[in-house]
């Protein structure tokens, strides 16, 4: 297991809705499946939900090309399907702009050396596009996460001798890369020189907290007496992005780099931060890494208040590179993954978020005025709004609880005095008004025509009651759920939600709603592109025990093709497009991790191997059609080398290429609101 994955169940609230909610709703309930006509019936049987019926095969869409699917894969290479290639590209360790300090493949980079290098643990991506209208398809900006570290790969002896010069590199190996990258006119990429190029990790640099906690009494320390400047940011996994042009990068299991040392602990940590610490799983020795053996910061006994800190949703400008990140306290503390954007009704920005623990939710936010309005004048649409949490009841009704301050039970008696604590122990605020406990909430996508939202729920083997929305006890596999807000109105209170697949090994076996050519487990990344593709990433244990991988879905028929095989050990998760769709870049994290650090290379030695000492790198992988096409789409949207972009218009009804390119132009946004937005910040600078 990684340690993306907390094994640690935080919550103890008792929202664990009831066998006898299940047993109706999964009776009720069918699964989607090759739409109206493929439905599945389910029923519980004690704990576990076994499926009666087979879907009907899906039908052919064109949204899921016709590719030849691949199988599954234990070889430690990327295999793609016929007809396209991946090449490898930015993996840990390369200097973020070519003139800066060359990997060495024996781990004995420094930690300033790593400061200028990609981080490890790459995880999610967006492109950005540069050129004259920001809209290139050849030349961008990669802005990528971090997430961990393997130790026993950043360092030729591991975790052995450590000291301080340790730790920095470690934490210099967290956080987000901004590098520009260029396709060199035969389809190949590589990144450039470039006044763009960043790095942001654990130490650097000061961010700024915006919104009601901004400056809270639970924010600040002694080296931050404000609580306004936070400092770097940490464990950052899924991702998000804006339509003014911004990057979300999501702070997730932040608890486990933090020592709660027992020896004096009783007198530093006061009992409501003890209570915070408890229900976001800040514990004695953290997940095992060693930076409070040298930093304090890192000793929750000696600086209490700097977890709070972190756990955050991050906002960055890639295409200015002296921006200060913004950490939005307006989207709740909790182990955020993915952020996925819509625009309501009345123009307000809204953000779907799930929180990666077992039995945690999942919460959106809706801003509280046009985005557009904010970002023109130069202020952040995610500074200002209300933060809901989900509840999944039967009969495919939800509501979205508003966590506010003084409403309901989030009483100053209860903890909740005001608005910065309901934020700042927002899990704890989502325990009281009754939010569903759900099987591990990983990436949220919207669908950019239909407005449904998709999420996937990774897994749980520690559920032992199944509840309405989580229907298998225990869910090795995972599942992914969809819903719609009321009135197709992103802001609304109330939504309608489905399930859209139950993953597995297929063909009705744990209770599988996906044939068994296509199992997998496990779903965590989600990317729905702006074609309508749905791109499902794999992490954790394949049905097949076979490595992790990516597939193709579309969102309407269920109909599902497996596109990619990730190398030994891998998770398969972030993944972007260039906005005409012919170059997707893919992330690989963790290959090999299972090798020890006199060993790094037992299980593999992607991407670079096999060879000499060839330690394995989380990498970024580009994947293009060899006759320039589409990714993952139709034949029909073939575009023949050579062919002008004008022709592009003339590949028929279903042109989904010409769409990808306009919907992606729009959706990275670079016009008059993001460009006044831009403006307004460098003044007040
Ligand atoms: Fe870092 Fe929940 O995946
Ligand atoms: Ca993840
Ligand atoms: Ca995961």
């Amino acid at each position: 297991m990684t340690k993306c994955n907390d094994e640690m169940p935080a919550n103890k609230s008792s929202n664990r809705p009831f066998e006898s909610v299940l047993t109706a709703e999964v009776n009720r309930r069918r699964v989607l499946r090759g739409g109206a006509a493929g439905a599945a019936a389910f029923m519980a049987s004690g704990a576990a939900v076994v499926a009666t019926a087979q879907p009907a095969a899906a039908q052919a869409s064109g949204v899921v090309g016709a590719f030849d699917a691949i199988p599954t894969s234990k070889a430690d290479k990327i295999v793609v399907p016929k007809g396209y290639v991946a090449q490898p590209m930015i993996p840990w360790g390369t200097p973020i702009v070519p003139s800066g300090p060359a990997f060495k493949q024996d781990a004995t980079n420094t930690a300033a050396e790593q400061e200028e290098q990609l981080g490890m643990g790459h995880d999610g991506i967006f492109y950005f596009p540069l050129g004259a209208n920001r809209d290139s398809s050849t030349n961008g900006l990669l802005a990528l996460n971090h997430e961990y570290t393997v130790t026993e790969q950043l360092f030729a002896d591991g975790k052995e001798d450590w000291d301080d010069e340790k730790t920095k590199k470690e934490q210099a190996a967290h956080g987000v890369s901004v590098v520009e990258v260029k396709e060199g006119g035969d389809g190949n990429w590589s990144n450039v020189e470039s006044d763009h190029a960043r790095r942001i990790h654990v130490n650097g640099p000061a961010m700024q907290f915006t919104g009601p906690a901004a400056g809270h009494r639970l924010l600040q320390t002694d080296a931050d007496p404000s609580g306004e400047a936070p400092v770097g940011t940490l464990n950052n996994c899924g991702n998000g992005y804006t339509p003014w042009g911004t990057y979300l990068t999501t702070e997730e299991n932040f608890n486990g780099y933090f020592w709660e040392e027992t020896e004096g602990a009783a007198d530093a940590i006061t009992e409501e931060q003890a209570g915070m610490n408890a229900r976001y799983g800040v514990a004695a020795q953290g997940f095992g890494y060693q930076w409070a053996s040298t930093d304090d910061r890192f000793r929750a006994d000696l600086t209490p208040q700097e977890p709070n800190r972190f756990g955050w949703m991050v906002e960055i400008d890639p295409y200015d590179p002296d921006s200060v990140p913004m950490k939005h306290t307006a989207l709740g503390r909790f182990k955020h993954e993915g952020a996925a954007f819509a625009t309501a009704a009345n123009g307000a920005a809204v953000v779907y978020m799930g929180d990666d623990q077992r039995f945690d939710y999942i919460y959106k936010f809706v801003g509280a005025k046009d985005w557009k309005s904010e970002a023109a004048a130069g202020r952040s649409p995610l500074a200002e709004g209300t933060l809901y949490v989900a509840r999944f009841d039967e009969g495919s009704a939800g509501e979205w609880l508003p966590l506010v301050a003084g409403e309901g039970d989030l009483t100053e008696d209860k903890g909740f005095a005001d608005q910065g604590d309901v934020l700042i122990k927002a899990r704890m605020a989502a325990d009281v008004v009754g939010a569903t406990p759900m099987d591990r909430p990983e990436w949220t996508t919207v669908h950019p025509t239909t407005g449904e939202v998709f999420v996937t729920l990774t897994n749980n083997a520690r559920r032992e009651e199944p509840n309405v929305a989580n229907p298998r006890a225990d869910n090795p596999w995972g599942h992914i759920i969809k819903w719609t807000d009321a009135g197709n109105d992103a802001a609304a209170t109330s939504f309608t939600w489905d399930f859209f697949l139950l993953a597995g090994p297929g063909d009705g076996a744990d209770g599988s709603t996906i044939d068994a050519e296509d199992l997998f487990g496990s779903p965590d990344g989600l990317w729905i592109d702006p074609n309508g593709r749905m791109w499902i990433q794999t992490d954790g244990a394949q049905p097949d025990e076979s490595n992790n991988q990516m597939l193709l879905a579309d969102p309407a028929s269920g109909e599902i093709k497996r596109f990619l095989t990730g190398p030994v050990d891998c998770e398969v998760t972030g993944v972007t497009s260039t906005p005409d769709g012919k170059t997707i870049f893919v992330n690989i994290q963790h290959p090999g991790d299972s090798g020890l650090a006199g060993n790094p290379t037992e299980t593999s030695t992607w991407p670079d191997g096999p060879g000499v000492a060839q330690r394995p790198r989380a990498a970024t992988v580009a994947v293009r059609r060899i006759d320039g096409g589409v990714v993952g789409a139709d034949p029909s949207e073939l575009v023949v080398a050579g062919t002008g972009e004008a022709n592009l218009a003339s590949t028929g009804p279903d042109d989904t290429t010409l769409k990808l390119g306009v919907a992606g132009a729009v959706a990275i946004g670079a016009g008059a609101h993001l460009l006044a937005f831009r403006d307004r910040l460098k003044r007040e600078q």
